[in-house]
């Protein structure tokens, strides 16, 4: 499995320091949140343009935003590699979905606890991603949802009956125990935030999660 370490968690007075003691994640995990989407304010794009140089780990960039598609152009060039939005906004999605895969990269779109996977079924043969939440988008620190593992399986059997090639991240509550569920569940790529920047030995922990 990958690990895509959630620097919400980290301190936000230093994140180019707190960047380097991830650095055996696969993924520097970005929320984007407009305190109107969800209740919480974090960072523009303007702060992970100057972080990008500082690192040549991939930024997995969610964006907790009620309009995405006025964003996303700021995101890409800040430098995100896998940009993934809510199918809960009201924006367009095939237009978002053109938008980012027009400018290499990868999209990804995300559903909240209670949005029923099979929504995503129009979208599944352009995603390159898909995001399960397993909290309440918003917040770190929250305990995982079960009902994320159902969301996780049904993404796996439909991908490979139909040879589709998204992969299957799942975000929230993630510790040792919830990363083996999603990992027998068959997710690819876990979120953590609390569990990893809570840690002193955090590229020790991340190489732990990797290997279940
Ligand atoms: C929550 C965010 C998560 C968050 C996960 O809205 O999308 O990425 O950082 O945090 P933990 O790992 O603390 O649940
Ligand atoms: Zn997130």
């Amino acid at each position: 499995m990958k690990v895509a370490a959630s620097i919400l968690s980290a301190d936000f007075s230093c994140l180019r320091k707190e960047i380097r003691s991830i650095s055996k994640s696969d993924y520097i995990h970005i929320d984007v949140m407009d305190g109107h989407f969800v209740p919480n304010l974090t960072l523009g794009p303007v702060v992970y343009k100057s972080l990008k140089k500082y690192t040549s780990i991939p930024f997995d960039v969610h964006l907790m935003i009620s309009h995405p598609l006025r964003f996303a152009k700021a995101f890409i060039d800040a430098g995100a590699d896998i940009l993934t939005f809510h199918y809960e906004t009201k924006d367009d999605i095939p237009e978002l979905i053109q938008t980012i895969k027009s400018r290499n990269v990868l999209v990804g779109v995300s559903i909240k606890p209670d949005t029923d996977v099979s929504v995503l079924n129009p979208y599944l043969k352009d995603l390159d991603l898909i995001l399960v939440m397993s909290v309440e988008p918003g917040f770190g620190g929250q305990s995982f949802l079960l009902s994320a593992l159902d969301k996780i399986r049904y993404l796996k059997k439909i991908r490979e009956e139909q040879d589709l090639h998204y992969l299957i991240e799942v975000d929230g509550g993630i510790n040792h125990e919830t990363a083996k569920s999603v990992s027998l569940a068959g997710c690819d790529i876990i979120v953590a935030g609390t569990y990893i920047f809570s840690h002193c030995q955090r590229n020790k922990l991340i190489k732990e999660l990797k290997q279940l």
